[in-house]
């Protein structure tokens, strides 16, 4: 039973204020969550609250904590915590704007995940196994997509295009894949030191990325890859988040970098061009946020060869999906759990996606911090994929790591491999 729920500012990993919720059970048992944030955000997500005003760039939490302290933790008090539907059904009904923005998305997100946490706790299970067991998945390790160039709003738009990762499908575990992974990520900033273009990391720890075109980027992936001592396309693939709302929309898609402008049809024929050149299994938001016509072009003519993801696209909304399979747009979707704003909603996406066939991708921010639910989440869900950033920096490594400890506890054997990728020319 939930006795008191707290919450206190943190900082993320950009140094930007964030919220944390404790939540107390009348055992004394604690479960304890952090809010991330991102910079290349769908505007259909839930809003965080933040106070605006010139302190602290406008981005202090205080009202966001005085929800908590106000609003949610009095309605709350006495539930309990191993309902995790009722507890985010009741945070709904003090907030229910589709965007929660009275209450703010950051606000919700900490309580209901740490709701989970004191959930698993009080049942002395490790997170990975309650979500598990509560929501009657069998729980795998996760196929990793990691960055190795950050780019566009992660890296002051120095490419437009945002991230360019990698995947081993081919691996046997998920220590190998964080191996190959490894050695790939030193290859690729080998490749830029000589080329005198090492100049630091993005947010999510990828190399910041100094190139002439969005496609010398794809090129030097490609030659790190080989450096590594990889055949690309064999045990790894590429894999690429291009964000396209961030520099697109209402039909016209704009590259800075090569100071190209192109229609709809443009940017599905580059990225055509693109497939067919690199060994590329998994693309995010390949068309802007408002141009459906545009993405369920580009899933009719690839679609049988390559994941197509949904982050901005599908703000990890159930309806969304549904309405976005019915138009025969994507066919997979990215799950983060602030986009929805509550345990429950991603959840019930998830299982959206699961009905009609969808692979699905557990998702960090780009403003992280040391919690890593979403290790345990992705592992407990099963079946599924990880994306958490780059190889670099401890707010991301904290999750692989993590995901080290549950392989430990469920053996080597669970992890899932190249499966979530059958439907590309990979599987
Ligand atoms: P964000 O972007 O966390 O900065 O919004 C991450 C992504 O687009 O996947
Ligand atoms: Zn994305």
């Amino acid at each position: 039973e939930i006795q008191s729920i707290t919450a206190r500012r943190v900082w993320d990993s950009r140094g930007r204020p964030t919220v944390e919720a404790d939540v107390k059970l009348a055992n004394g048992v604690l479960g304890r969550a952090i809010a991330p944030a991102g910079a290349s955000r769908g505007t259909r997500e839930a809003i965080e609250r933040r106070d605006g005003g010139t302190r602290l760039g406008g981005r202090d939490v205080q009202g966001a904590l005085t929800s908590v302290r106000d609003r949610i933790a009095p309605a709350l008090a006495g539930m309990e915590a191993n309902d995790q539907a009722a507890v985010d059904a009741a945070i709904l009904a003090l907030d229910p704007s589709p965007l929660k923005d009275t209450l703010g998305g950051n606000a919700t997100v900490a309580v209901s995940l740490a709701v989970l946490h004191a959930a698993a706790a009080d049942a002395g299970k490790p997170l990975w196994r309650h979500v598990a067991d509560e929501f009657g998945r069998t729980p795998s390790l996760p196929l990793p997509e990691i960055q190795i160039f950050g780019g566009g709003a992660h890296a002051g738009r120095r490419v437009d295009i945002q991230d360019f990762m990698v995947m081993v499908p081919g691996a046997s575990s998920f220590d190998e894949v964080l191996e190959v992974t490894s050695e790939i990520y030193f290859a690729a900033g080998e490749i830029m030191a000589a080329k005198g273009r090492v100049a630091g990391v993005a947010d999510e720890g990828g190399w910041w990325p100094v190139f002439d075109s969005n496609e010398e980027a794809l090129e030097t992936l490609v030659a790190a890859i080989e450096k590594a001592g990889e055949k690309p396309g064999e045990r790894v693939v590429i894999s690429l988040d291009i964000a396209a709302s961030e520099f697109g929309g209402e039909g016209r898609y704009r590259l800075a970098l090569e100071d190209r402008e192109m229609d709809s049809a443009g940017q599905i024929e580059m990225l055509g061009r693109w497939l067919d050149a690199y060994p590329i299994a998994s693309i995010e938001d390949p068309l802007a946020e408002d141009d459906p016509e545009g993405m369920a072009e580009f899933t009719r003519r690839f679609g049988d060869r390559v994941q197509i993801i949904g982050d901005d696209y599908l703000v990890t909304n159930a309806v969304l999906v549904r309405e976005a399979a019915e138009q025969g747009a994507c066919n997979a979707v990215l799950i983060k759990v602030n986009q929805a704003g509550t345990v429950s909603e991603s959840i019930e996406t998830f299982r959206a996606a699961d009905g009609l066939g969808w692979g699905s991708v557990v998702s960090a921010r780009s403003g992280e911090t040391e919690d890593v639910s979403i290790s345990h989440l992705a592992t407990g869900l099963g079946g599924g994929q990880l994306k958490v950033g780059s190889f670099s920096r401890s707010e991301r490594m904290v999750k692989w790591n993590e995901c080290l400890r549950i392989q430990d506890e469920l053996g080597e054997a669970a992890f899932v491999g190249g499966a979530p990728l059958a439907r590309t020319w990979w599987g």
